[in-house]
């Protein structure tokens, strides 16, 4: 009876966890003004903040995830062909090794590769990102990322909604995804049920119970 509870406390203190209040996440809070927010977190801002993307950041950074590639990959026409052979999802390795001098000219420029932005939102949350983007000096010192949306905050916010929305899966996908964990862990519910029960009836046949 005892070691039932135990159990069960365990289970619901690992999905707290997980799921919950996920104590591997990142929870260092960054400000951002309330109504900025709010346009970060609407995806109804989403194609604007695309274009903007594309106008302001598109030179460093590609959003792979969504066939938003670097100015200069977007330029060669090895791109199309790999995008028919591919699709939206070019494999890594062949990415990397297709346009090496791309990835080159900018590793030379700003001392690294700026990073594929496709996962950031998932990685840094909102604040962290309109925080650097319109003030990367301040918050990462040292980075060669210019402040290139420096006293826009507002467009800012909409390239944050942007980013969010790439890194979402779409609306039925998660409800799809809801519905498979409900389902695994009622799984192991029943199963685990059964084999308590199948656990007695042995004991019991053994004479132990
Ligand atoms: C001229 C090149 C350039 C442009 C334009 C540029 N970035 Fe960057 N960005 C960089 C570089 C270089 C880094 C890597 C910084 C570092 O690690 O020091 C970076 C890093 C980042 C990061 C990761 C920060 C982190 O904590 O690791 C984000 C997010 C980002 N940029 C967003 C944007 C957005 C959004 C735009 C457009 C509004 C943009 N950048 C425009 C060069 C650029």
């Amino acid at each position: 009876m005892i070691r039932g509870v135990f159990f069960a406390v365990l289970t619901v203190v690992f999905f707290y966890i997980v799921w919950i209040n996920n104590i591997f996440a990142p929870h260092k809070k960054y400000e951002m003004p309330k109504e900025h927010q709010k346009i970060a977190m609407d995806v109804k801002y989403a194609k604007e903040g695309k274009e903007l993307f594309i106008q302001n950041c598109a030179a460093c950074h590609s959003v792979r995830y969504d066939g938003v590639h670097l100015l200069s990959v977007q330029a060669n026409p090895m791109l199309k062909s790999l995008q028919e052979r591919y699709g939206k999802m070019i494999p890594n390795d062949v990415y990397q090794a297709v346009f090496a001098n791309e990835l080159n000219a900018l590793k030379e420029s700003f001392g690294k590769v700026p990073p594929d932005l496709s996962t950031s939102y998932l990685v840094k949350g909102e604040g962290y990102l309109y925080n650097f983007i319109l003030n990367p000096q301040e918050i990462l010192p040292g980075t060669t990322m210019p402040p290139v949306m420096a006293g826009r905050p507002e467009e800012t916010a909409k390239v944050v909604a942007y980013l969010k929305s790439v890194s979402e899966p779409p609306p039925e996908e998660k409800t799809k995804r809801t519905l498979m964990g409900v389902i695994t862990i009622g799984y192991f519910i029943i199963m685990g049920v059964l084999l308590w029960l199948w656990r007695g009836r042995i004991l019991k046949k053994m004479g132990l119970h």
